[in-house]
């Protein structure tokens, strides 16, 4: 019945980058932009979700699907000039996906991130350091942040950090309709006044 339980896994990477990010730039580095950009229109034809963090020059990937195709993307990938030492760190065998929605969501580096860096004895992002344990708090920690996120309404930095083109739409009328409503209450007290 391997239809009825599809042979799943999760599996997390890391890797490092083989170019520079200049210092000055802000926002994803556009080579992991383009990244994106590929995952985001393959991932979905795959049935494959994960998250993407890059943080100072190493890349910490989770790819969650059927196996053999997990299997074959993570061969493509290990091809690609654009990074190397590719290692698995983390891999589970699972029948529940956690990553259903999410052809590729892009955690960027941030000061929570870096927190917890140092609450576990990290000076920086360097995932060839960490533990197993340290692997899952990450795991956790960035489906947490990604989830806070979701649910945050500033449009500002949504295309940024992977937000839905639906999740931005709802955000900008939210933002647009508020000064709408601010005029037409302004004019209702100065009505009343007049
Ligand atoms: C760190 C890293 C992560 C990547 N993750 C993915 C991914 O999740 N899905 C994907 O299709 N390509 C990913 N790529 C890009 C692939 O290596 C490859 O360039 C891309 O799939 C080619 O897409 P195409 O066959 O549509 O031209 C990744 C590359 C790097 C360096």
């Amino acid at each position: 019945m391997s239809s009825a339980n599809p042979d799943l896994i999760r599996v997390v990477y890391i890797s490092r980058a083989n170019f520079t990010v200049a210092s000055a730039e802000t926002g994803v580095e556009p080579t992991v932009a383009r990244i994106l950009q590929a995952s985001r229109i393959n991932n979905p034809k795959l049935a494959i979700g994960g998250l993407l963090y890059y943080g100072d020059g190493c890349f910490f990937q989770c790819l969650e699907g059927e196996r053999s195709v997990v299997v074959e993307l993570l061969k493509k990938i290990k091809r690609d000039p654009r990074h190397k030492d590719m290692k698995v760190v983390y891999q589970v065998s699972t029948q529940v996906r956690q990553y259903s929605n999410w052809s590729m969501k892009y955690i960027p580096a941030s000061d929570r991130v870096q927190s917890l860096l140092a609450h576990n004895g990290h000076k920086r992002f360097d995932p060839y350091q960490f533990d197993k344990e340290m692997v899952k708090k990450l795991l956790q920690a960035f489906r947490l942040i990604n989830h806070e996120r979701d649910h945050a309404d500033e449009p500002g930095s949504l295309e940024a950090e992977g937000a839905s083109p639906a999740d931005q739409r709802k955000a900008l009328v939210k933002w647009l309709a508020a000064p709408v409503v601010l005029g037409l209450l302004a004019g209702l007290v100065w009505y009343g006044y007049a």
